[in-house]
């Protein structure tokens, strides 16, 4: 017999069979969450930044609104800065900083990284066209993994920004490594830039997560019609429930997608790495949840303490009145 290799069968629908395989077979059931994030995830999740339970980015944005003058002046010195970006950024947001690097030194190298092309050309583009003065210059690479950076232009120092609380998505371990390997790839007096969802009043944690308008389900669910799409497997999404719930032990809201019935879903075997083997049957049972996403919630204080324990200096922190997000500069020792 011959294997034919299927254009579904790619190294892109390797990895998320790789993922659901380790994930939907353990107990209990996780996913990890940088699956939310194809086509329609993004969608959603743009839509997501613009709810009106959805505090986080705006909140972030208008520290930026506020303060970006000072971040950049903080963290260039004197000296020209280049700034590199964890993800690609939303323009919204980092153009607000781009701007005001632009305001101090009339060009600047922008160098996000990003796991998939399509988000950094969407970037490019943007930036290019809004912000003449803005040097794009994107790098597909999984900055989780190792984040190799080309030496800095001389003389010119780096500002690393990772915003947008995308740090909330990793244990406080793996937060700890993560900001490690970013100072590990830092000259003296190079910068990084945090952005993190602070501690809060439950209902309004709990409301962000559960919006009125259900896009947030929709974007939870939309996991499951993704492995329908990329893996042929046969999930009724409907049958699974969005969960989101604030653990406070852990500090961190939790998404779930809970199984209404139980119910036994198949996954087609044939993503393995010679395009063939035992389709995966998975077992729910009625109530059981996929842990999809944590969202950890620091307290003041903690990015600091945690930005010092892998060797930087915390300079600054910028919050909004009501002290909901929190942005951290701090300079490699
Ligand atoms: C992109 C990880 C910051 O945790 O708030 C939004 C993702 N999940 N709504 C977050 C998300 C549900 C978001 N981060």
């Amino acid at each position: 017999m011959t294997t034919l290799s299927l254009p579904l069968n790619t190294v892109a629908s390797q990895q998320v069979f790789a993922a659901v395989n380790e994930g939907l077979l353990s107990s209990p059931k996780t996913l990890p969450a940088w699956l939310f994030y194809d086509e329609t995830g993004s969608r959603l999740f743009d839509r997501i930044t613009e709810l009106p339970e959805y505090y986080l980015t705006r909140t972030e944005r208008a520290i930026f609104t506020a303060n970006a003058a000072e971040v950049v002046a903080l963290a260039a010195g004197t000296q020209a800065l280049q700034i590199v970006e964890l993800g690609a950024g939303s323009c919204d947001k980092t153009c607000i900083l781009l701007q005001a690097a632009v305001e101090r030194q009339d060009t600047v190298l922008y160098e996000p990284v990003d796991v998939s092309p399509a988000p950094l050309e969407e970037a490019q583009e943007r930036i290019e066209r809004e912000i003449p003065g803005v040097l794009v210059s994107p790098r597909v690479q999984d900055y989780t993994r190792s984040l190799a950076l080309d030496p800095p232009l001389s003389g010119e120092r780096r500002l690393v920004l990772y915003i947008g609380s995308s740090i909330g998505n990793f244990e406080p371990a793996e937060a700890h490594a993560l900001l490690a390997e970013i100072r590990s790839t830092l000259a003296p007096g190079d910068t990084v830039l945090v952005g993190v969802d602070l501690v809060k009043e439950e209902a309004l944690l709990h409301a962000a997560y559960n919006d009125e308008a259900g896009i947030t389900e929709a974007f939870n669910r939309n996991l499951l019609h993704r492995l329908n799409r990329e893996l042929g497997a046969n999930f009724k999404p409907d049958l699974f429930a969005h969960r989101a719930i604030w653990n406070p032990q852990h500090s961190r809201i939790e998404m779930h997608l809970e199984s209404l019935l139980r119910q036994i879903i198949t996954i087609p075997g044939s993503h393995t790495e010679f395009g063939m083997g035992q389709d995966i049957q998975i077992e729910f049972a009625r109530g059981e949840t996929i842990h999809t996403e944590n969202s950890y919630k620091y307290r003041p204080g903690q990015t600091e303490s945690m930005l010092e324990a892998v060797g930087f200096t915390p300079l600054k922190t910028w919050t909004d009145k009501r002290g909901w997000f929190g942005v951290s500069l701090a300079r490699a020792a």
